[in-house]
């Protein structure tokens, strides 16, 4: 479900970074198999979110076949790094050959299976996250990857009013707004990941009316995590 005006969404897209060839070649294909990827304009939003926060290090819950890496990618120094994290095998092929064609392969690491074993596995720092993977874990992948955050860090969460039939936009903004309203799973996933990263101090969060919504939060980077992580910067 699109958030904005046909003619908002037009200027959004004419006025926002320009995809290039691939990901034009990436978009067609989402749009010929009904893939749910985030869309041009939350790509373009990714791509100058990690531009504006100076992003080395970045990790995706759920990446499909590499259309948001791609975008980050862009965005990533040459010593940049990115974990794209996917339970489809080919799909994941996919994203390496897509990253690959677009000389991002060097940056990029490709881990088959639940990203939430995944994330077990790296240390972080990272300076940018991207959930969106299965709704019903997004408090799961906030909280695993939390204490991994560099101070600073931009975390941004997909379908933050919306996903098809999975994520009801109603019954959330019933929600937010302070009603107690029967949910159905996934809309419970995000409901509970907006009031997680809400109320934790850390963050301070917006969500945007970008494709289907997205919930964008920087992480404080509070002493408890700076120590942990050492003093990358
Ligand atoms: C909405 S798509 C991701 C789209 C991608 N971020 C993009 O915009 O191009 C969600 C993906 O998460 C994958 N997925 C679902 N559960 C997962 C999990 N636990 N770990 C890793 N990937 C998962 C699905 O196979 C699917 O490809």
């Amino acid at each position: 479900m699109a958030h904005l005006a046909d003619d908002v969404l037009r200027f959004v897209r004419a006025t926002g970074p320009r995809p290039d060839e691939l990901l034009e070649e990436m978009d067609a294909y989402a749009e010929e198999n009904g893939f749910p990827h985030v869309g041009p304009e939350v790509g373009g939003f990714l791509q100058l979110t990690a531009r504006l926060s100076g992003a080395r290090s970045i990790f995706e819950f759920g990446s499909g076949y590499g259309y948001s890496a791609y975008w980050f990618a862009e965005a990533l120094p040459e010593n940049g790094e990115i974990v794209l994290t996917e339970v489809d095998e080919g799909e994941l092929e996919m994203a390496r050959e897509y990253l690959a064609r677009g000389g991002y392969d060097e940056l990029a690491s490709y881990e088959l299976g639940d990203a939430l074993d995944t994330i077990e596995r790296y240390d972080g720092p990272f300076d940018a996250v991207l959930i969106d993977h299965q709704k019903e874990r997004y408090v799961e992948a906030l909280e695993a990857v939390r204490g991994k955050l560099a101070p600073g860090a931009v975390v941004i969460a997909d379908n933050a009013m919306s996903a098809e039939d999975v994520v009801v936009f109603e019954d959330l903004l019933a929600h937010v707004e302070g009603q107690s309203v029967e949910m159905n799973e996934g809309t419970r996933g995000i409901a509970d990941y907006l009031d997680a990263v809400r109320s934790d101090p850390a963050f301070e969060t917006q969500v945007l009316p970008l494709g289907e919504g997205i919930a964008v939060s920087r992480f404080e980077g509070k002493a408890d995590n700076t120590e942990a992580l050492g003093s990358r910067r």
